[in-house]
């Protein structure tokens, strides 16, 4: 067998400070639910199995995990009720069956996002050496916070830990806390969580008071980590805080790996993004969200909003522009202003300009469209030129149909594409013209009224108005 440890994570809690219908764990830090942050380090740090103890929603939490991992690769204890969190370990063991006694289980809160896997492991590696088979992290916090307090003895070994609401005043002024993860070896959690009681002030069944019981063995470890990395999520204002700690570390990481980031302060990028390349430039008020990347040279300009898009070598994403779900090609430019919805693919060297709206649209190599146009459902061939005000008539309220433009093609300025409609190689559609039916290739197409000139009625028109607004002028 391996030797692993498993990895426990408490999350049947509701997270009643929070004031949500949803579940804690499934708030997100960084595009991430707070669950996943705690998986992922687990999973990092090597752990050999993940098991979850939901309560609250587990259902929606279970379909998250099985969504990003898989079915039922990461385990599930259910914990019906929550009556404390060394109830909700003891709901765990089962799961645990066919572990040896051997076994270091580490025991994560699920709702503290930022531990460090390596400070998973080096909890689990403290267990291993210690003799009484347990390990726990402890903190100073840097505000008031309700946390457990640790009691050392004078010689220092742990000999408890006693909760913020069953402290002495002079329990109170101890600054060491419990950061709320352990490591502890099955054998000691089997007889240690079994025989827990409820009798205290919140009629819990406490997991702290498995330090009691490691005392009798000698004394948990004890690490010392920093607040900033162990301090959980209670409400809405932990979470923002949270948020910006863990901002400030993809950024500094992105930093590092050659990522120029203007304005880190004001750059918003989900854990989950990525491969950014080289020489890749962020500007400030930026989101990159979802599973975006970058590859080297993508310069993404000040206030874009970029979701599941790829943007290639060298293509400049000028300011204030909205891509979702698309894919850039290189040395393309979009915007400013753009707004690329799903579907949207633009080849190598092609643009789009200010103001313009693509959806499932696909703008072949060196083709244009710079200002104004609605383009959607439509194939637009290598270097064809969409002019201003384009629209493709894509939808009839019930169904949508495709529009082509072939390469080459010039469609001039407030044309209407009434789809299904072809434009032929290298023709033109001339300015204000609605295209019904197909353009035959190298040919020019024009439907619009011809013009009439009046002569001198402009000048008739003005004296005769003139007249008027002389009349009406008020007396006296
Ligand atoms: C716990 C510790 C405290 C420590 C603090 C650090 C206990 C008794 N106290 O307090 O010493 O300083 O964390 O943050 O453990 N949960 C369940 N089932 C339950 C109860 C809780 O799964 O029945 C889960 C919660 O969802 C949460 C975690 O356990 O993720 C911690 O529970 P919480 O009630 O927040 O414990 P604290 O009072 O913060
Ligand atoms: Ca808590």
């Amino acid at each position: 067998m391996s030797d692993k440890p498993v990895v426990l994570i408490l999350a049947a809690g509701l997270g009643t400070r929070m004031k949500s219908h949803k579940a804690k764990v499934l708030h997100h830090v960084a595009g991430r639910p707070l669950i996943v942050w705690v998986v992922e380090s687990a999973r990092e740090a090597g752990a050999g199995r993940v098991v979850a103890i939901l309560g609250h929603q587990h259902e929606e939490v279970r379909a998250v995990l099985d969504a990003r991992y898989g079915q039922g690769v990461i385990g599930v204890a259910l914990q019906t009720k929550q009556k404390g969190t060394g109830h909700a370990v003891l709901s765990a063991l089962p799961a645990l069956e066919d572990e040896p006694d051997d076994r270091i289980v580490v025991i994560l809160t699920g709702d503290a996002p930022l531990l460090r896997p390596t400070r998973v492991a080096e909890l689990a590696e403290a267990c291993r050496r210690t003799a009484s088979g347990m390990a726990l992290l402890s903190t100073c916090p840097t505000r008031e916070v309700a946390y457990g307090r640790l009691v050392r003895d004078d010689s220092g070994m742990l000999l408890r830990i006693v909760e913020h609401a069953d402290a002495t005043e002079s329990e109170r002024a101890i600054d060491e806390m419990n950061a709320g993860f352990y490591a502890v070896r099955l054998g000691h959690l089997r007889s240690d969580v079994a025989s827990l009681d409820a009798d205290n002030t919140q009629g819990e069944f406490y997991l702290t008071d498995l330090a009691a019981r490691a005392a009798e063995r000698g004394g948990a470890a004890v690490i010392d980590a920093p607040f900033e990395e162990v301090s959980g999520i209670n409400d809405r204002i932990d979470l923002a805080e949270v948020a910006a700690v863990a901002q400030q570390r993809i950024n500094r990481a992105l930093m590092r790996s050659g990522v120029t980031i203007v304005a880190p302060a004001q750059t918003f990028v989900d854990a989950d993004t990525g491969p950014f390349g080289r020489d890749v430039w962020i500007g400030p008020g930026v989101h990159l969200r979802g599973k975006t990347q970058l590859a080297d040279g993508a310069r993404i300009d000040v206030g874009c909003i970029l979701i599941d898009t790829s943007v290639a070598e060298n293509a400049h994403i000028k300011p204030h522009s909205v891509l979702e779900d698309a894919v850039i090609g290189p040395h393309a430019h979009i915007g400013p202003f753009a707004h690329c919805r799903p579907g949207t693919r633009v080849d190598r060297d092609a643009a789009l300009g200010n103001f313009v709206e693509t959806r499932n649209t696909h703008l072949m190599a060196g083709a244009r469209a710079d200002h104004h146009a609605y383009l959607g459902d439509a194939s637009i061939g290598a270097n064809a030129n969409v002019g201003a005000g384009t629209i493709t008539c894509n939808s009839d309220g019930f169904s949508e149909y495709k529009t082509v433009i072939e390469s080459g093609a010039f469609i001039g300025s407030d044309s209407q594409l009434v789809a299904p409609v072809t434009v032929g190689r290298n023709a033109y559609v001339a300015a204000g013209t609605t295209v019904t039916r197909d353009v035959p290739r190298s040919s020019l197409a024009l439907s619009r009224v011809k013009q009439v000139d009046v002569e001198g009625w402009a000048d008739r028109f003005r004296e005769a108005q003139g007249k008027r607004s002389k009349r009406q002028e008020p007396s006296g």
